[in-house]
């Protein structure tokens, strides 16, 4: 442990929303702020890990210390963590859309002549999932966010086991402004069972969650 307990190591991080075009200048994005992912980035980058940092659109500023890599759309993000790896850790804290725009206008849309627009949506790559699912370069540790307003413990048990990650830190966003807000209430879940932390500022979420993921990259794995 000491002060460093991540020296040594790459930890690839996602953060923000992403921006599915609709046209050049029109698109479609979430209520993802950025705030936990960069947070968790600092606390990675204190904690003595070399960290890249694949954002979408923010208003935040790149943290010291950390390689951020700009991106907008899933599908770039996707191919920007690729590119970054091989990592140890890979925390997935991205408002990543489901869905993007099928056939994305070259040109801007104009109002008129052909009516109301349709857009018809396909779904975007599962970055967690590909990730954690890869046979080889998968990173140690893989972990996962789940943002539910209901049924939070029981959607992220189920999410564990499908994404196939080692950890998902669930929180609930019903009502009390979580996403774009200073504090979050978060529980971890594990197969192993959960741990319930109780409501704190985004930073102190990031420092204990590197910490815990510190404590599990040290524990000798289990089978
Ligand atoms: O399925 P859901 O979106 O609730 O899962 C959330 C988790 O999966 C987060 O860790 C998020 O970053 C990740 N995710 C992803 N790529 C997607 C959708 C979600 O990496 N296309």
């Amino acid at each position: 442990t000491g002060s460093k307990p991540l020296a040594g190591q790459h930890v690839l991080i996602t953060s923000g929303p992403t921006h599915e075009p609709i046209d050049p200048v029109r698109y479609i994005a979430n209520r993802s702020s950025g705030k936990q992912g960069h947070a968790i980035a600092a606390a990675a980058a204190a904690a003595g890990a070399s960290v890249t940092l694949v954002s979408g659109p923010v208003s935040l500023p790149d943290p010291a210390g950390v390689t951020t890599i700009h991106v907008e759309s899933a599908r770039e993000m996707l191919a920007a963590v690729e590119s970054a790896l091989p990592a140890d850790i890979a925390i997935f804290a991205a408002a990543v859309a489901d869905w993007r725009v099928a056939d994305a206008a070259p040109e801007k849309m104009k109002k008129g002549a052909g009516g109301t627009p349709a857009l018809s949506l396909v779904e975007n790559p599962d970055i967690l999932a590909t990730i954690a699912h890869r046979k080889a370069g998968r990173p140690a540790c893989v972990v996962g966010f789940a943002a539910e307003t209901e049924h939070v413990i029981e959607y992220a048990r189920a999410k564990l086991a499908k994404k196939g990650c080692d950890l998902i830190v669930a929180n609930d966003v019903g009502g009390t402004g979580v996403m774009g807000g200073d504090a979050n209430t978060v529980h971890l879940v594990t197969t192993e069972g959960v741990e319930t932390w109780p409501t704190l500022a985004k930073d102190e979420v990031a420092n204990r969650l590197i910490a815990h993921i510190a404590r599990l990259a040290q524990a000798p794995k289990a089978n």
